[in-house]
């Protein structure tokens, strides 16, 4: 059997072989600490497990409409116009079958071979394999230096990114560092995006994880980031639904938000379009760095401001 080309071009995550390799030493009585997967040291909420179970009982095991049911949508879109991100509608959410699964589609729906994507280093490592599937190009810029900071990055930002990039992710608070970004060096990404029109994924995943009551703005409530900032959140981290229970809510844009559930590419550009800068991309002095994998690391988790049992107190409702 002949594997494609894309499969050949991503290897075997970081994090599920130290995962694995923990449930082994687990399995042998070895006293493990697993800093390998994102899993809550909580257990998923009683009203969030006895909704799941209610939901089924009453018979609601069938397909549902493939970018998420009507009833959830809307409480997402409550959920966000909370937070100031008030320019999503139920139009521009897609739930999908975990965070992963979103951030796949978005990779796959805005990046074509060659597309250069920027990440922030170190990163959640499942970024570069998704670029790398969608055959773009990595640009990648180190916060380590600057104890994972993103303001004094800003500088080292601006000259990784250009009129070529076609996607900057943003993660904050970060895996693998935790950091939560200020809201000077979001209003820094803000202006980097803007001058070079670039669409931006703001991962929120964490946002209900944050040490010392720290809270964290979401880059999609700034000003010209609201039409280019696709918000990824989800159940797994805030809610503990790791277990095949998680779902996610992905706002897009006018013009992702139309995919309804289907994957096609959006027409979204002003200017000289991607394939025609993809040309110029080949003129000398365009850098790309090359790609590294960041390593899981974990910090101190006191003095954080979630509580064990549940984060957030109005868990969805099942359905
Ligand atoms: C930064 C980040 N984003 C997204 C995800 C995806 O989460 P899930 O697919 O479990 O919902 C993870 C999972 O670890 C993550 O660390």
């Amino acid at each position: 059997m002949d594997f494609a080309a894309r499969v050949e071009r991503i290897e075997p995550s970081a994090t599920v072989a130290i995962s694995n390799k923990a449930s082994q030493l687990e399995a042998d009585g070895v006293d493990v600490v697993d800093l390998s997967v994102g899993e809550p040291d909580f257990d998923t909420p009683e009203n969030i497990k006895t909704a799941g179970k209610g939901a089924m009982d009453a018979g609601h095991t069938g397909y549902t409409p493939s970018n998420g049911i009507p009833a959830l949508k809307e409480a997402i879109v409550d959920k966000l116009h909370g937070d100031g991100l008030d320019q999503y509608g139920t139009g521009n959410v897609v739930v999908t079958p975990g965070g992963k699964q979103g951030l796949y589609e978005v990779v796959q729906t805005l990046i074509d071979d060659g597309d250069e994507v920027a990440l922030l280093d170190p990163a959640w490592v499942s970024y570069e394999a998704m670029v790398k599937v969608a055959n773009g190009d990595l640009t990648r810029v180190d916060t380590a230096q600057y104890d994972f900071a993103l303001e004094p990055a800003l500088e080292d930002l601006a000259a990784a990114v250009s009129d070529e990039t076609e996607l900057l992710v943003v993660n904050s608070p970060g895996n693998p560092h935790g950091a939560v970004y200020s809201d000077a060096a979001l209003e820094g990404v803000r202006d980097l995006a803007v001058d070079h029109d670039i669409a931006v994924i703001s991962d929120e995943i964490y946002k209900e994880i944050t040490y010392d009551g720290v809270e964290m703005t979401s880059l999609g409530t700034l000003e010209g980031m609201r039409d280019r900032t696709i918000t990824l959140n989800g159940f797994s981290k805030a809610y503990a639904m790791t277990r095949g229970t998680g779902l996610t809510g992905r706002q897009d844009p006018q013009p992702l938000g139309d995919l309804r559930g289907q994957l096609r590419p959006a027409r979204r550009r002003r200017g000289p379009g991607k394939h025609r800068r993809r040309r110029r991309r080949d003129a000398p002095g365009v850098r790309t760095a090359p790609g590294h994998a960041g390593g899981p690391v974990c910090r101190p988790r006191q003095g954080r401001r979630g509580t064990r049992g549940g984060v957030l107190p109005d868990a969805p409702r099942g359905g």
